[in-house]
């Protein structure tokens, strides 16, 4: 046959046009678009369905310690298996130093816990909390080299934070050597100032979590971020933002030729700190950081993501269950400051999205496919391979039945949780047929794929491409008399 597969009948969407059209694939690539293709071992009938790019999933935790030492409910095999059954064909999940260890020693200890065990194609991010001379001058930028390029850092937890210092010599190791920076940004001293005032007045119910992270404190921090950022021309990444007024100074930061990006989530667009209000503990389920916001919030993200303020859509999937293992690890009315910080989502990621976004409205099928898939791909150096559905790409696709709907319950998620922050919701549209690399991974319910099947993807250097410097570089040059300093 001259195709091992192909999709036929439906309606193919990339981030720039949608159209009707068969997908030829052969080797796990994309190998032809058109109409009466050529006979091929196994044709899908997707007449009535969307043929999308497979979501990259860049912002997850998967078999992962907290900064407090607790591990994720899930590892790498029901992580990428919940992610792959939310129409998701790539994870980028964090690869996290604990102080003390080497850059090599974490890698090493998460190709072990991912290649046995992933289903779909994964990469890394590092989490770097010991920007030691060795990791700056060598690690990281082997790391890099081996296509690990990308990485985050903390402007938060004491356990984690860099100093403002240490961040500009970061920065400037990733813009000389091809890596970009992700950076989780709140204020450490507002929250720390914050929590001290609830505890002492008494206020440790689990609501007390957000209003221990006020936006103000993300606002300075993000602000403080683009200063650094700006300052010596690197590019940085904002995850997870939670608020307006970052989302603005992203806006302007980019308006203002700077390398600068934003992500947000589902919890930040679906969710509100009411949620942490629901009666005796239960609002230890909804516990992260940022922590949930308001209603005002919800649209503000929907604008942003319109307005390309923020470039990324991601879950955050951070596991803990609601049990000793996890969000009651401290025992049954754990204080505030005690809960494990994370929901999980990375199911839901993009249903949330399709159903919200897409069925009403709000965005198209094509801004669906860019914060699914296609600027994640793009941004994390797989924009040569992934995130399209054209010719010589990966085979990575999703095809979603508009009309199927789905009830929302924690028994039919895939991940090890015990809950779900959605529990009774119901969604419009879902992924029934998942393709990673032309192996079917997902069909009809059913998983067809085996731990180990999927690849570790190496990423190419960050690009630059279209961002214009402020400054020409003799200039800045010359107002450092000529030093040569970054
Ligand atoms: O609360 C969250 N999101 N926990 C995960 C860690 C992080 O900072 O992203
Ligand atoms: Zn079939
Ligand atoms: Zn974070
Ligand atoms: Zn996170």
């Amino acid at each position: 046959a001259t195709y091992d597969t192909v999709i036929t009948g439906g309606t193919v969407a990339n981030a720039c046009a949608t159209f009707k059209a068969d997908v030829g694939i052969k080797d796990g690539q994309i190998a032809a678009l058109g109409l009466g293709l050529g006979d091929a071992q196994h044709v899908i009938d997707a007449r009535g369905k969307y043929v999308l790019p497979g979501g990259i999933e860049t912002h997850c935790h998967i078999a992962q310690e907290s900064s407090m030492g607790m591990m994720t409910a899930d590892d790498y095999f029901t992580g990428s298996v919940s992610a792959a059954f939310g129409g998701n064909t790539t994870i980028v999940p964090f690869a996290a130093q604990q102080r003390g260890q080497t850059i090599p020693e974490v890698l090493q200890t998460y190709d072990d816990r991912a290649a046995p065990k992933s289903v779909l194609d994964y990469s890394y991010h590092l989490i770097v909390t010991d920007p030691t001379e060795v990791a700056l001058k060598k690690d990281l930028p082997a790391a890099f080299a081996r296509g690990i390029t990308s990485f985050k850092v903390f402007m938060t937890y004491d356990k984690m934070i860099v100093s403002d210092e240490k961040f500009l010599d970061i920065l400037v190791m990733a813009r000389e050597n091809g890596g970009l920076t992700m950076v989780h940004a709140e204020n450490n001293a507002m929250i720390k100032w914050m929590v001290g005032r609830l505890l002492e007045r008494g206020y440790d119910a689990p609501k007390y979590h957000a209003v221990s992270h006020p936006a103000a404190a993300e606002v300075e921090a993000v602000r403080r971020g683009i200063a650094l950022a700006s300052f010596v021309e690197a590019p940085l990444l904002f995850v997870h933002i939670s608020t307006d007024a970052g989302a603005r100074a992203i806006a302007e930061a980019r308006m203002d030729g700077r390398m600068i990006f934003g992500e947000t989530c589902p919890q930040y667009m679906f969710l509100t700190a009411d949620d942490l209000d629901r009666p005796g503990v239960e609002g230890a389920k909804f516990c992260c950081s940022p922590p949930l916001r308001d209603v005002q919030t919800q649209t503000d993200m929907w604008r942003h993501l319109n307005a390309g303020s923020l470039q990324l859509y991601s879950s955050d999937h951070a596991p803990y269950r609601f049990d000793k293992s996890g969000k009651l690890s401290t025992g049954d009315t754990p204080p505030f400051k005690t809960i494990a910080n994370g929901l999980p989502g990375i199911e839901l990621r993009a249903p949330l999205l399709f159903s919200e976004g897409v069925q009403t409205g709000r965005i198209t099928l094509e801004q669906f496919v860019a914060l699914t898939a296609s600027n994640a791909a793009r941004l994390f150096g797989m924009g040569h391979r992934k995130g399209a559905i054209a010719i010589g790409y990966d085979a990575d696709i999703a095809i979603w039945d508009p009309e199927k709907t789905t009830q929302v319950t924690a028994a039919g998620m895939h991940d090890n949780m015990d809950y779900t922050p959605f529990e009774g919701w119901e969604l419009n549209g879902w992924p029934v047929t998942v393709i990673n690399q032309g192996r079917i991974i997902v069909d009809g319910g059913e998983l067809k794929a085996k731990a180990g099947d999927g690849s570790f993807i190496p990423r190419k250097p960050f690009d630059p491409t279209g961002f214009l410097p402020p400054r020409a570089p003799e200039m800045a040059q010359a107002t450092n008399f000529g030093a040569k300093l970054f």
